[in-house]
């Protein structure tokens, strides 16, 4: 059967080099841009493969086409949800100016937009053979590195999202896994870059193939090799550290809908 795959921030960069990629190889896709009328090349794809290329409208800061789209796909598997689009532009964020309505945007867009995605497309997802989702994220989301606090902290809230989302889907058999693409030459990095959105798409469309579900809640960077994303915290011995028990006792209590600080 034909796999599917629905790439949002489809119309340049390195979403782009996956619908271009992706229709090439066969597969059935779904590409989503937030203004389809200016996505050119998005457009020739669709014109070039019109019985396996779907152009579809779909901003993430509106969480109700995320919503919609998702209803207007209802039944229909999705193999590889692959959350690619980001807001990659903005001020430097220098200690003092910082522009906190463009950081609101970066979160809402790359973050939260990142998990009702997940949610949204679950259903899809689950009843497919692959049952993958795939987050783009960034290296700057996890390592300390100057300026652009607001795009920096959207990327390493998303790489929570991604162990939430992960967690939450693991019985279902969802494989959700984060990714760097590499330093890539797109609008995001000033045309600059140690790799072309194509060689980006094709090193993360090798790990996509690979994954299986021991992958689930992984960090990867784009040579296959696996990043740092849940960290020191994570270990029950650590100094201070809830216990292992305890956090058991706490996962279980949320996973019944308990809420947190509630007991006296
Ligand atoms: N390039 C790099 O070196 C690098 C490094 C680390 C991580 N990344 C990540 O890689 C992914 C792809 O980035 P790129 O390099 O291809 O950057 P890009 O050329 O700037 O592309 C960003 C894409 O996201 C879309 N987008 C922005 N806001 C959106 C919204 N509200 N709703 C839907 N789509 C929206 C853009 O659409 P519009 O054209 O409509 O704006 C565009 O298609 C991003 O997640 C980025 O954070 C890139």
């Amino acid at each position: 059967m034909t796999s599917t795959v629905l790439i949002t921030g489809a119309n340049r960069g390195v979403g782009l080099a996956f619908a271009q990629k992706y229709a090439a190889d066969g597969w059935r896709v779904i590409a989503t841009a937030r203004d389809p009328a200016g996505a050119g090349e998005l457009v020739d794809l669709v014109c070039a493969h019109p019985t396996r290329v779907r152009l579809e409208k779909l901003d993430l800061e509106n969480f109700a086409e995320i919503d919609s789209l998702a209803a207007s796909f209802a039944g229909q598997p999705i193999d590889v949800l692959l959350a690619n689009g980001a807001l990659t532009g903005g001020p430097a964020d220098t200690f003092g100016q910082t522009d906190y309505d463009h950081w609101a945007r970066a979160f809402r867009i790359n973050t939260m937009a990142q998990l009702r995605l997940a949610e949204a497309f679950a259903p899809h997802v689950v009843a497919s053979a692959r049952k993958v989702m795939f987050f783009v994220s960034s290296r700057k989301g996890a390592r300390v590195f100057g300026g652009v606090v607001g795009y920096m902290s959207s990327k390493a809230a998303l790489n929570f999202v991604v162990f939430h989302v992960a967690h939450a889907l693991k019985d279902k058999g969802v494989i959700a896994v984060a990714t760097h693409p590499g330093h890539v030459a797109t609008r995001a990095a000033n045309h600059r870059g140690a790799l072309t959105p194509e060689q980006s798409a094709d090193a993360l469309m090798k790990i996509i193939a690979r994954l299986t579900p021991t992958d689930t809640a992984k960090f990867f960077d784009p040579d296959g090799s696996e990043l740092q994303l849940i960290t020191r915290q994570m270990n029950p011995n650590a100094f201070g550290a809830m216990s292992a028990a305890d956090n058991a006792t706490l996962s279980n209590e949320l996973a019944a809908g308990h809420k947190l600080g509630t007991k006296r």
